[in-house]
């Protein structure tokens, strides 16, 4: 049987999680894989937590030399998150040659090109399945699976929390802020929810995922990004009536050598396979020219859902001889400054003669076709009513400037969502 030293970094919920799935499933590893893991060393930041499974006292550390420094330890599990010091740390491990299995996409996105050159450079592994969507097989997928494919697009719900409120706001008409507050309560949002709403989490995400589908490296800072607080009951609600579902969308396409990589909430028709996953679950959506289409769907986060790809990584890492590196070229990317879609516009717009033409003809000076329209309810007050528009594919360029030329006192944007999978 062959045994593996391993040493973590950090000790949360995830940590735990893995601890857990060890000591609970390691014996079955063993006799499936032929392969034991000895836990030698856990950094901890605070020796005297409390944790969710019980970690002998001796394994804890609060001095990360005695991981990264252990002759014995091989294998270096990061689940500490955030940027710094898991980054170094895991920039130390691979430099010395250990491999790393991580779980921090914020550290992994943001220092991409450092940490794969370390790696490459010290023939060290690095495994990084848990760090995008938890559970689901994206990552082994995207670099093995899906290899003999020319990927054109990715679409993913790639943030749980997000699709909890958005699902509930769906399916109840309830407002934005009442769902947080009730996901915060039950703690589903975090306290602090904005790298969640804001899209942040889903960005780090998205620059992995499209880095991996068009083997160039994209950014996380060449990621469009726009969250979900904007969104209102009342588009939510109009989407409906066009057979549209709202989703916050990592989406990834590259046409004519050009990448667009962006995060926004995004409305696919409610017949479409992402319309259909709820609650906090995650999907990706993926076409490739010989593959078509395909999806995975699963648990984005949580402690046993990360562990699992967690262990999993453990697991091919020790089975590995010469580790493999992304497939991802030198030559930088090329990002798209536009990107054609179908556009939902809903606008306060003056309930007299003339106001339809003009708001058309406006459209049309751009090239931008509409598709449908709706006039709902009665006039408020000031005589405005809510109109909403679908356009045909149109450039996003486009449609903004169309729109930037409407007079206020006639009319005004109320929200401009994109629409994909049509
Ligand atoms: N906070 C994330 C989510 C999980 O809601 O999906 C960790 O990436």
């Amino acid at each position: 049987m062959e045994r593996i030293a391993i040493g973590f970094l950090g000790c949360g919920n995830i940590g735990c999680g893995v601890y857990k799935l060890l000591e609970t499933y390691g014996p079955q590893i063993e006799k499936n894989e032929g392969v034991a893991f000895e836990i030698k060393k856990i950094l901890v930041r605070s020796l005297g937590k409390k944790r969710s499974w019980e970690i002998p006292e001796q394994l804890l550390t609060d001095d990360a030399d005695e991981v990264l420094n252990n002759p014995e330890i091989s294998i270096v599990m990061e689940f500490m998150g955030g940027d710094q010091p898991a980054a170094s740390y895991m920039i130390r491990a691979l430099e010395s040659g250990k491999t790393v299995v991580t779980a921090n996409k914020m550290a992994l996105a943001s220092h991409w090109n450092e940490i794969v050159t370390v790696a490459r450079e010290h023939g060290a592994g690095l495994y990084y399945e848990a760090s995008v969507c938890g559970a689901i097989p994206i990552i082994r997928a995207m670099n093995d699976s899906l290899q003999a494919n020319r990927i054109s697009s990715v679409m993913g719900i790639i943030n749980g929390t997000t699709n909890y409120i958005l699902s509930r706001m769906s399916s109840e008409g309830a407002a934005y802020e009442d769902v947080l507050r009730d996901a915060q309560r039950l703690g589903l949002a975090e306290p602090d929810p904005t790298a969640d709403v804001e899209g942040y989490d889903a960005a780090y995400k998205l620059s992995i995922l499209s880095t991996l589908a068009f083997h160039r490296h994209v950014p996380v800072e060449s990621v469009y990004r726009e969250g979900i607080a904007g969104v209102t009951a009342l588009d939510v609600a109009c989407g409906r009536e066009f057979g549209l579902t709202l989703k916050l969308l990592g989406v990834a396409k590259e046409e004519d050598g050009r990448i667009q990589a962006r995060v926004h909430p995004t409305f696919v028709p409610s017949s479409h396979p992402l319309a259909g996953v709820g609650d906090a679950f995650n999907a990706v959506y993926v076409h490739g020219h010989a593959c078509g289409e395909m999806m995975f769907y699963g648990r984005g986060a949580g402690d046993m859902p990360t562990a699992s790809a967690l262990v999993s990584d453990l697991i091919k890492a020790a089975a590995q001889k010469r580790h493999g590196l992304p497939a991802v070229a030198d030559e930088p990317c090329v990002m798209a400054e536009d990107w054609n879609c179908v556009h939902f516009v809903r606008m306060q717009a003056k309930d007299e003669p003339g106001v339809l033409a003009m708001l058309a003809s406006k459209f049309a000076k751009y090239g931008v076709s509409i598709a449908s329209m709706v006039q709902k309810g009665d006039a408020d007050e000031r005589g405005f009513v809510q109109l909403v528009f679908l356009t045909h594919q149109a450039s996003e360029h486009a449609v903004r400037s169309a729109l930037a030329e409407i007079d206020e006192k006639i009319g005004s944007v109320g929200s401009i969502i994109r629409v994909e999978g049509v």
